[in-house]
């Protein structure tokens, strides 16, 4: 049977002033919290995030984090954030925010999320932070489509490195047509499971053993190299480039040398509401950097170039992106940008947010 895994967002998510409650703060490992907000009835979809902001230094720091919580089986809004070596927000949100807190948040957003319809089988890969957005959907999955196969290949550290190792164990017992691989890099000698590091052969004999090969769908969310590894081994064994769905927690390029050379302080015209607005923008700035320092209310969430909520395009002039992964070939070729990352590289840039 079809069914529908889509929900619009509610026009009524909207940022509250005051911030979002923080509930409750869960320990998930030595170095991973999760955070539970009050939801204000927001509307979101499994795979999306929420992005949170925080005054730190005199400066407002933004960070994304997937919601892992479900909307059908989950009342409240969660993330779950682990530390990064030396980062200031993962750091900052595993020791300092506390329960009662009331955290600036950024409405649900993000497109990697559950086909609209049709789709009863699925092979999610996760490493690490990378299970958050993974577990929303394998949460949504089993509480809509009692039919549905899916499979969690979720690679670690070790033991005490795995994020939602309960309640995965759980749902796991509970449903007979969930099944997790855990893989370990470097487990305690009593680990029975598979260990090493995920490979092109483990993931061909995942997909060999997997039952149900028709309407698959595969997400992946993980380190890029891991993600490549997936969508590459998956489409030699015949799975489609479209079926295959992958989300990155960090940008992975940047300009190249002479890239960076070329770009000059410009002049840039941004279209936005029915307003034109003219923006100096620095060799340093990207095109939102440069508008938002003119108080120009431009729409913007990752700023990495990773969730398109700053999409605009480009109708006259050019630009360089420092990345465009998070665009599809044909919004290349429609001329469409992500402000958040690009720098004019011409004279005369035109760029139309939509
Ligand atoms: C769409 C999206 C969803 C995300 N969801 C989650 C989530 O559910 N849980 C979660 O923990 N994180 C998630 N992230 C990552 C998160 O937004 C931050 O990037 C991360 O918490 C690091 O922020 P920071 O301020 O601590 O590090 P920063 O101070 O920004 O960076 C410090 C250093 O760490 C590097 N770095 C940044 N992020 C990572 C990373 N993830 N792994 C390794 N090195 C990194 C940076 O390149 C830099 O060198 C998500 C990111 C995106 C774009
Ligand atoms: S703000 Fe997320 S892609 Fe630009």
């Amino acid at each position: 049977m079809a069914f529908s895994f889509f929900k619009k967002n509610s026009e009524t998510n909207n940022p509250t002033d005051d911030g979002l409650k923080v509930k409750q703060i869960i320990k998930e490992t030595t170095d991973t919290v999760s955070l539970v907000f009050e939801n204000p009835n927001w509307q979101y979809q499994s795979g999306q995030f929420l992005s949170l902001s925080f005054p730190i230094d005199g400066k407002e720091e933004t960070r994304s984090y997937s919601l892992c919580s479900a909307p059908n089986t989950d009342q409240d809004l969660a993330v779950t954030v682990k530390r990064v070596e030396g980062g200031l927000i993962s750091n900052y949100i595993n020791d300092q925010v506390k329960e009662g807190d009331h955290i600036k948040v950024i409405a649900p957003a993000g497109v990697f999320t559950l086909p609209e319809s049709k789709g009863n089988a699925f092979l999610f890969f996760g490493a690490g932070s990378g299970i958050t957005p993974l577990f929303s959907m394998i949460k949504t999955i089993l509480h809509q489509e009692a039919d549905a196969h899916l499979t969690l290949v979720y690679t670690n550290r070790h033991e005490d490195s795995i994020i939602f190792k309960t309640s995965l164990a759980a749902l796991e017992a509970q449903h007979a047509n969930f099944k997790v691989i855990h893989i370990l890099t470097r487990p305690t000698a009593e680990w029975q499971g598979k260990t090493g590091r995920l490979n092109a052969d483990d993931i061909q004999a995942i997909y060999n053993e997997f039952p149900a090969k028709d309407q698959l769908h595969v997400y992946s969310c993980g380190p890029a190299p891991m993600m490549d590894l997936v969508a590459e081994t998956l489409q030699k064994a015949g799975v489609a480039e479209q079926a295959i769905h992958q989300e990155r927690f960090t940008a992975s390029t940047g300009l190249t040398e002479s890239e960076s050379e070329e770009i000059v302080k410009q002049l840039v015209k941004i279209r936005l509401d029915g307003e034109e607005h003219e923006v100096e923008v620095n060799p340093d700035q990207t095109i939102l950097e440069a508008a938002l320092d003119q108080d120009i209310d431009m729409p913007f969430s990752c700023q990495s170039g990773l969730c398109t909520a700053c999409r605009g395009r480009c109708t006259e002039g050019k630009v360089v992106m420092e990345e465009d992964d998070g665009l599809s070939e044909d919004e290349l070729d429609g001329g469409y940008v992500l402000t958040c990352v690009s720098h004019p590289k011409s004279a005369g840039v035109v760029i139309e947010i939509e």
